[in-house]
């Protein structure tokens, strides 16, 4: 009996250990604070990226190295170069935000609103992304 309910038991387990961190992997928090790019630069206080606004879009939209199935990385893993250079820097975490491709904020914000779609802000302040 007790050796029964062992191979009943293995597995269930096993596919629990493979697929549990998969399912926390899809855990998405609701809202992130985005820092200021740089202590030197206290001008542009932290932005609050949602994810329920961006609701309509695919994963991969912003996340661009995510191929439909494991995790999901945040982008500051990779992009966390803080160098002056920054704003030149496509692996900069200014660039990820800013940069002129629409996997960033305003790259994507600043295309659609081009092509007169739906668009998030595009401005600094004022009801733009950093509060002021
Ligand atoms: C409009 C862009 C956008 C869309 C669409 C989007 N995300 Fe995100 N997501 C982000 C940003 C920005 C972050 C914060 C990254 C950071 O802090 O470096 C983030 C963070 C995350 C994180 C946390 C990563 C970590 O390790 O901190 C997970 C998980 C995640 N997103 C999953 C998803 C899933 C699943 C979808 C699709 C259902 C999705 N996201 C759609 C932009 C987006
Ligand atoms: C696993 C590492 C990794 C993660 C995570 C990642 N990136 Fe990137 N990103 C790269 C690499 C490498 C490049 C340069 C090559 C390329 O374009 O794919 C890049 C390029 C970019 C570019 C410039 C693209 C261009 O055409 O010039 C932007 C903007 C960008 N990433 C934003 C983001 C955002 C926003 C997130 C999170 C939602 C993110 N990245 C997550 C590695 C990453
Ligand atoms: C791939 C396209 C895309 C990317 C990337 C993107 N957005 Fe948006 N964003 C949108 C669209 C589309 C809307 C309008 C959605 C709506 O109002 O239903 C929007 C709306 C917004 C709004 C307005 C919310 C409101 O309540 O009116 C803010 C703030 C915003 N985005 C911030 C960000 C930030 C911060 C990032 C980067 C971390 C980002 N977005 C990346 C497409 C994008």
């Amino acid at each position: 009996m007790r050796k029964t309910l062992f191979y009943i038991l293995l597995p269930l387990a096993l596919v629990l250990a493979v697929s549990l961190p998969g399912l926390m992997a899809a855990e998405v928090p609701c809202e992130i604070e985005i820092a200021p790019d740089s202590d030197a630069n206290p001008l542009f206080p932290s932005v609050t990226f949602s994810h329920d606004v961006h609701a309509d879009l695919q994963c991969a939209d912003c996340h661009h190295m995510f191929e439909g199935s494991g995790t999901i990385d945040s982008c500051r893993m990779c992009h966390m170069d803080r160098d002056p250079d920054y704003r030149t820097d496509s692996m900069s975490y200014y660039f990820a935000w800013h940069g002129r491709s629409e996997v960033s904020c305003f790259g994507c914000h600043y295309a659609k609103k081009n092509r007169k779609e739906e668009h998030g802000p595009i401005k600094c302040f004022n009801s733009g992304c950093h509060p002021k």
